[in-house]
């Protein structure tokens, strides 16, 4: 366009430049070059001005149906830039509802919880219902409603955590036996799952911990039927029926006569480890006909009904199952050891 005359008779040029042009701002360096201030037919316009009049007239007509067309092809163009503009957003912004969906990254139940979901189940099959109770405790549904009175020996075996106004973090979950009592008439079949704390701390200790508490009145409970349900129970855990496992006479002031289970050492099949304490064995519940003075606390009536109950550690088995050889990796939140369980 260096001969503004010749640029000038030609619209042909002008359409296939502005066709050239890939976006609004190319465009609008085009509209300047032929409208702008310093442009072609704004410099031609002010020429007129030295013209005589005749000539002026006809040429000064002939450059506004010229300014005019130019505008025409400019604005046709910007519009046709605009709806290409509308349609790439459109179609960049479009949302694929067939695709499916990106995952956010499955987790899986922690081991513990993997555990205390097993043993519901187990005893919900059993016919037994699952009570709760509250790990911020009072001393006497903790002790004294169990038999273990004030100044009591079994209180040391504890290892309590005392909070101020008198109230214990909960040591174990036997205190939910005597609350359910509270509420319901034998016969009866519950157990109570949850958090227990105690100031203890090793391989096979840690200070929270979880238990299962299991009750059962009825007019005929036996100690062997307290036998026989918990090596069922044992054995389906373990999913060997002919796992060994040991009852071992012991003391709870809360049942008599009283027993320890012990399963065999899976970590070192019983040869003798660190886990084991080299015994062989490791201790899993403990258990007992329910003794008769909790009975009389909670006003049951004797003559008709007896009863058993157990306390079993949540970790010591699910450490057992999986062959964990220390207790406080469950606590640890190590992704590394938790993802071995999804
Ligand atoms: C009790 O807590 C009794 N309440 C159990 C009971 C209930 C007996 C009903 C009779 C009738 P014990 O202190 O032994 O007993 O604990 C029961 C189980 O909890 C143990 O066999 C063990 O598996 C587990 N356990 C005890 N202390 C810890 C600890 N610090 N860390 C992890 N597990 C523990
Ligand atoms: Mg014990």
């Amino acid at each position: 366009m260096a001969d503004n005359r010749e640029s000038m008779a030609s619209t042909a040029d002008l359409a296939e430049a502005a066709a050239a042009c890939r976006d609004l701002a190319e465009l609008e360096q085009l509209r300047v070059h032929w409208l702008g201030k310093k442009g072609m037919l704004t410099v031609e316009m002010q020429r007129l001005g030295s013209l005589d009049p005749e000539t002026r007239r006809s040429v000064g007509a002939g450059l506004n149906r010229k300014k005019t067309a130019v505008q025409a092809v400019l604005d046709a163009r910007r519009q046709e830039l605009q709806q290409e503009h509308l349609d790439r957003r459109i179609r960049s912004e479009t949302v694929d509802v067939t695709l499916p969906g990106r995952s956010g990254g499955k987790g899986n139940l922690h081991p513990i919880r993997q555990t205390l979901v097993w043993i519901e189940t187990y005893f919900r099959q059993m016919g037994f219902e699952v009570a709760d109770g509250p790990e911020i405790e009072d001393d006497y549904h903790n002790f004294t409603a169990l038999n273990i009175p004030e100044d009591h020996p079994a209180r040391a075996m504890h290892d309590t955590f005392y909070l101020e106004g008198g109230q214990v973090l909960r040591t174990h979950t036997s205190p939910v036996q005597i609350r359910y009592l509270e509420t319901h008439e034998p016969p009866l079949r519950m157990i109570a799952t949850g958090r227990v704390y105690r100031r203890d701390s090793d391989l096979t200790h840690t200070p929270m911990f979880h238990q299962v508490e299991g009750l059962y009145l009825d007019t005929s409970a036996s100690f062997a039927d307290l036998r026989g349900l918990l090596a069922d129970f044992l054995q389906s855990f373990f999913g060997q029926s002919d796992l060994s496992v040991r009852f071992r006479p012991s003391y709870f002031p809360f049942t008599e006569p009283s027993a320890e289970v012990d399963v065999r050492c899976v970590i070192c099949q019983g040869e003798g480890c660190r886990v084991c304490k080299q015994t062989g064995w490791l201790e899993v519940l403990g258990c007992g006909m329910v003794h008769p003075a909790v009975l009389d606390g909670a006003g049951v009536d004797q003559e008709r009904f007896t009863g058993f109950a157990f306390g079993l550690g949540v970790e010591r088995l699910a450490m057992l199952r999986n062959g964990v050889n220390d207790l406080r990796l469950f606590f640890e939140n190590d992704l590394r050891f938790l993802r071995q369980f999804s």
